[in-house]
């Protein structure tokens, strides 16, 4: 192979060729030059774009988490709710609970992203924060009727750009799973009210059990966490089965668990990651860019991930 390289009429074409290609794709997919994109390796991220694309849309899968991934982590500055947080309205807790509930972020919430700590040691300490904070909604018999309400009235919004990335699923057919940590019915209300709750939209999540009263008695379920979700996925064996002739994967994360969150795909040919990095970005970019093929640094909108979907499900230039 190294000989290839040293004959000059080979070399200077092969070298032409790729920087063509290169700036190919920098063309047709302006925003990956943005600078809140960080790639690891280029060359296999245009590869599988280039390849998901000669696949085309019947070929592929969306899997993606939903809290600070499909939601902003900030607006205007201000942080905007996970799914738990929007329940943190007088309409269905009280003071106390509402206090509590807090302190427990204010807890758990550090760990959850601490670049120094391994998942292996955070894992009890995420059990323990979901389990406390479902045991606490469910002691203030949480109203179905109300939720409703509660997201209406809460500050959660889905990233800039949101309708075009379900719009565009939906009119070419791939299929959305939306797996999520945070409260399944609380999601779907967010995606309903915000008119993209499409029907090739499916949910893994935590769901709310609640009994004939319609008051929260306890959660369906495995409980997943944020670190759990390759346990979770292969809990949904059948879901990833019917999807069995998909085998190209686009995923969307903006933590380093969610990585695991494809795990349950039977068949996979081309896989594609694109991570938010939105929090403590230098602590823990290092590890992002080795793990994520593109990173989004900072970045509250849909547009990288609205232009590699429109590319991959645009048919190629003949
Ligand atoms: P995700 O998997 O959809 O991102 O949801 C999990 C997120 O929810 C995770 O980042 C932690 C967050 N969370 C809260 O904000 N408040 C809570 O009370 C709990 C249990 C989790
Ligand atoms: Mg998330």
């Amino acid at each position: 192979m190294k000989m290839i390289y040293h004959i000059p009429w080979i070399y200077l074409p092969v070298r032409t060729a790729l920087a063509i290609w290169h700036q190919l794709t920098k063309s047709e997919i302006p925003e990956l030059a943005k600078a809140s994109v960080l790639i690891r390796d280029r060359s296999r991220v245009e590869e599988t774009i280039q390849a998901m694309q000669r696949a085309g849309p019947d070929a592929l899968q969306v899997i993606s988490d939903f809290d600070m991934t499909l939601s902003r982590f900030a607006h205007n500055g201000k942080r905007c709710p996970t799914t738990h947080n929007i329940l943190d309205n007088d309409l269905l807790i009280n003071d106390a609970s509402k206090k509590m509930i807090r302190e427990l972020l204010n807890r758990y919430y550090p760990i959850e992203i601490d670049a120094t700590r391994t998942v292996e040691e955070k894992l009890p300490h995420m059990v323990e924060w979901w389990t406390s904070v479902h045991e606490l909604l469910i002691q203030q018999k949480i109203r179905r009727d109300l939720l409703a309400q509660a997201v209406k009235q809460s500050s959660a919004m889905l990233r800039e750009g949101y309708k075009v990335f379900f719009d565009r699923l939906q009119e070419q057919q791939v299929p959305l799973l939306i797996f999520s940590a945070g409260l399944g019915d609380i999601l779907e209300e967010v995606i309903r009210q915000n008119h993209v709750f499409h029907p090739n939209v499916h949910v893994i999540s935590n769901y709310m059990d609640f009994d004939q009263s319609g008051v929260l008695r306890a959660f369906k379920g495995q409980l997943i966490h944020t670190f759990n979700k390759r346990e979770g996925a292969l809990l949904h064996a059948a879901h990833f089965r019917e999807l069995q002739e998909r085998p190209n994967v686009l995923l969307l994360g903006d933590s380093l668990g969610d990585l695991t969150m494809a795990d349950g795909v039977v068949h996979t040919q081309h896989t594609l990651t694109i991570g938010f990095l939105n929090d403590q970005v230098e602590e823990r970019k290092e590890s992002y860019v080795n793990s994520y093929d593109i990173v989004l640094v900072k970045d509250e909108s849909m547009d990288v991930p609205n232009a590699i979907l429109n590319y991959i499900t645009t048919a190629p230039a003949k």
